[in-house]
This record gives C-alpha cells, structure tokens and sequence, in this order.
C-alpha cells in the first residue's frame, strides 16, 4: 500500500500551493524539499527578496528625489547595505517560516532531501524510498548562462548572487533587458551604481507591448540606466573583483567592451530537472527540457505530473501556483483548470509595469479587429499628488463586441491594477461594463476605469 496519496516534489510556489490544496482536499500528502527552507526561488532567492530590495531602494530614491518637494527636509539617508541584506533575509525568513506552519496546519510532511524517481509510484529521498499513488514534480526552473560566461556567483553572478553582493558595485553590467535585469538592475542604479545593460534585440522586455516598452525604456533611462541595444554578448573574463564584457553590435558586428565590477547575467531561465531520473522512466520532454504534460498535467507516465516552470508556458510563481491548485484537484478525481488566456504579467520596478492577454502586435498577427482606450496617469488626481504620473492604462477591446482582449498599464500599482482588469476578463466583460462600474476617488484605478471610458464616447479627464 502506497504510504501517500501524492508526493510534490519541490516546494517552491507550485509545489506548496499544490500540496496545501491536496491536503485540503483530503488527501495524505508529503513534499520534498532539498534547501533549507520551504518556498523555492521565489521566496529564498527570487521574487520576495528581490522585493524588499526593491522597496527599499525605492524609498531612498523618494527620499533623494521627491520629499523635499513635499516639505520634508533634511538628508536623503545614505545606504547601510549590511542592514538592508539583513531587512531582506527577515522578509525571506517570515515567509518561509509561514510555509513551515501551513504545512503543518494542513497536516502535510516535508520530506528533507532532494528527490528522485526511481520507479511510477516510488520517490526516493536519501536512503528513504516512499511510495505514494501520484507524484507531482514541481522542480522548477535555474538561470541559465551563455557560451563564454562564467558564473562565479561573486563577480559575474546570476539573481541568486545578485541578492547578496558584499557592496554595491560602482559599475554593473546587466546582460539581458528582461524582467529579472531590469528589477535588479533598479535597485543597484538607485543604491548608486553605474548601471549598462546590454541588450541583443533591439527593444527591452521582449514580447510586451511596443508602446509600454518604448515607454519604459525612456523612463529608465531617465532614471539613469543606459542602454546598448541589438547587442551580443561574446564572452567576459573576470579577475577577483572586476570583470570585462565583449559583445557584437547586431548592426555592423563590431566587438566592444565594457568594465564592471560585477556582472549580473539575466538572459531566461530553463527547466530543471537534474536527478529526478526522468529519462530512464521515458518521461517525455521537449527539446528545449520542458516536462511534456497533458491538459491534466499528467505526464506519459501515469501517476506521474508536472507543474510550473519545468512545464511550457510563462515561467511565473503564479502561474505555478494555479497549476499547483489544478492539478491538485485533478489528483482528487476533480475538474481542475487554468485560464492561460489571462496570466498577467508584472515587472515591479518603478513605475510599475503590468500586463495580461494580447498585446497591439498579436492581434495584428491575428487579423483581429481591436480598438484601442488609452488614458495616461497625467489625468489622475491621486497620481499627480504622489509624484507618480508617468505612464499609462490601455485596454485593448475588440472593435465589434467591445469585449477586453488585454490590457498594458505602466504606472503607479500597476501590478495591483491590473486584476480587475484580469477579473473583468475572466467573466467575459466589455469594456463598457468597467466604464459603467463606480470607482472611488481619488484612485489608481480611476484610470483604468478611464481607459476603459477611452474605448467607448471617451475618456472624461484627458
Ligand atoms: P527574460 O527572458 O525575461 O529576458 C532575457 C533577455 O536577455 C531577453 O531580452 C533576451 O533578448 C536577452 N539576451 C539573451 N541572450 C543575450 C545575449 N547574448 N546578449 C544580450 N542579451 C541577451 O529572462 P530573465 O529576465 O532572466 O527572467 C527569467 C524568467 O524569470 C522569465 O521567464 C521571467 O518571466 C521570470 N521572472 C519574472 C519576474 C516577475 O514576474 N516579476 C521576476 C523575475 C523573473
């Protein structure tokens, strides 16, 4: 007799949240976990303590750039990077230990190593082989480097090294114009580094929006960082406390260089699943590594399922965590499912930068007849009282029916603002019917509503 229902394997986003919904469930459940602590990337090395660090260089550039406008006096403080390390590993530790105690609120074991397969039904961890009806793999995703680059963690470092430098560098080098270059590469340019990123296509946070990335990119810039774009990087060589970065110009191929005193290398992530022992059970995988699963996450091997960044799709916690939740229920003999059509998608630098479903370019790919409601923040009261005005809401609706596509929004909460728009979508609404919902004022989300308006007889304050 199996001694689980279900093993999870990784405790990241996917996994916890899949192993707390089987537990709920009613299922005896274990997860396996290898690091110290639960939570995976994201919360020991990822988006969590990414965020402190971002909030907290946040709060210096308010301090340096806008309360002297708001009549408060006296010196910006200047930066304790020891203390801010250690406010960050506070943050890491009061959510990892939280999963700790849901775990045990739910009743679910956590089996301490690092698991692998050797067989449908067996999970082996350390010595200890476990049995248990379904397995779900959730091992999710590890940076991923190119020809010519060594990691060090010290000098050229992915977010993992990035996340606990010993100093703030003075230059830094960011390979990659993506979520993770452009977050991490904030926090060092207001903490005061020299901030280059480099770039190989021709426009920043590939796939979003052209009008929200030529806008970010210009506020960033305005924020200091530079820019080398249509640029690839060849190779850096690295001493003990400096590194060189060669990259060819796409236009012309000429090679260059730039010196840095650390290198952050954030050019994607790709599947991992070291050990686990999924070739010789004939688990199927993509060329590019990803786990293979059906619409109920089961791989071809039955019992055995895939969640999250080792699977295809956007490599998001919160992707996973629906996945997570589904495939929890599918495991229970229930009907669970993802709404892929409506994963936003947020970059939380400041401003911030949110999307979800399609963009201007593929509707056009799709022959889709869209139209357009923009409203930009200059309009909204509470945005321009909070020195945060810059940027834009743009709900995109199909011309005929007048029911949402996407919508892209650079500015102040973006990240929070987005969900209506995310819930709007999800029951089917028009933009009309957020035009027609009351929003309080004075609020972000007026503009969103705005935006909506904008699709329809107009915006009322633009
Ligand atoms: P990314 O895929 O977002 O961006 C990588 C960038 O590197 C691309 O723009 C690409 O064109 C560029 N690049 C590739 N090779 C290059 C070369 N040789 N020279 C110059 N540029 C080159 O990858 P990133 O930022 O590393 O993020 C990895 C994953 O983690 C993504 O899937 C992202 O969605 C996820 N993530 C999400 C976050 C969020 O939702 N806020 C935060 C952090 C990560």
């Amino acid at each position: 007799m199996a001694n689980y229902d279900v093993i999870i394997i990784g405790s990241g986003p996917g996994g916890y949240v899949c192993a707390i919904r089987c537990a709920q469930l009613g299922l005896k459940t274990a997860c396996v976990e290898g690091r110290e602590t639960l939570g995976g990337t994201c919360l020991n090395v990822g988006c969590i303590p990414s965020k402190a660090l971002l909030h907290a260089s946040h709060m210096l550039h308010e301090a340096e750039h806008n309360f002297a406008a708001m009549g408060l006096k006296g010196k910006a403080p200047s930066v304790d990077w020891k203390a801010m390390l250690a406010y960050k590993d506070d943050t890491i530790a009061q959510n990892t230990k939280g999963i700790e105690f849901l775990f045990k609120k739910n009743k679910i074991d956590w089996l301490k190593g690092w698991g692998s397969i050797p067989e449908a039904g067996k999970v082996k961890v350390g010595d200890e082989v476990h049995t248990a009806k379904n397995i779900i793999i959730a091992t999710g995703s590890e940076p991923s480097s190119l020809p010519g680059v060594e990691i060090d963690e010290k000098v050229v470092v992915t977010s993992t090294g990035a996340l606990e430098l010993g100093k703030v560098p003075k230059k830094m080098v960011v390979i990659g114009a993506g979520v993770i270059g452009l977050e991490l590469g904030s926090v060092y340019s207001r903490l005061g580094a020299d901030v280059t990123v480099i770039e190989y296509l021709d426009a920043i946070t590939p796939g979003m929006d052209a009008e929200v990335q030529k806008t970010f990119q210009r506020t960033l810039k305005k924020q200091g960082l530079t820019f080398i774009m249509g640029a690839a990087v060849q190779k850096t060589e690295a001493t003990k406390s400096k590194a060189k970065v060669t990259y060819k110009l796409r236009k012309d191929d000429s090679e260059h260089d730039l010196d840095a005193d650390v290198v952050l290398v954030a050019t994607g992530r790709k599947p991992y699943t070291d050990g686990l022992g999924l070739e010789a059970l004939g688990v199927e995988m993509s060329p590019r590594g990803q786990i293979q699963v059906g619409k109920d996450w089961q791989t071809n091997v039955k019992g055995i399922y895939a969640i999250g960044d080792c699977i295809d799709g956007p490599m998001l916690a919160h992707k996973a965590e629906d996945e997570g939740m589904a495939a929890a229920e599918q495991v229970a003999g229930k009907h669970g499912h993802v709404n892929y059509g409506v994963i936003p998608g947020v970059i939380y630098t400041h401003p911030e930068v949110a999307n979800v479903g399609e963009t201007e370019e593929t509707l056009k790919e799709q022959g889709r007849n869209y139209k357009v409601g923009k409203f930009s923040f200059m309009g909204n009261g509470r945005a321009k009282a909070n020195f945060a005005a810059d940027g834009f809401v743009k709900i995109l609706a199909d011309k005929d029916t007048d029911r949402i596509l996407g919508a892209h929004i650079i500015g102040p909460a973006a990240g929070d603002l987005i969900h209506e728009i995310c819930v709007a979508m999800e029951f089917g609404a028009s933009a009309e019917d957020l035009a027609l919902t009351c929003h309080a004022h004075p609020t972000y989300s007026e503009a969103v509503r705005e935006a909506a308006l904008a699709c329809g007889d107009g915006p009322i304050h633009s």
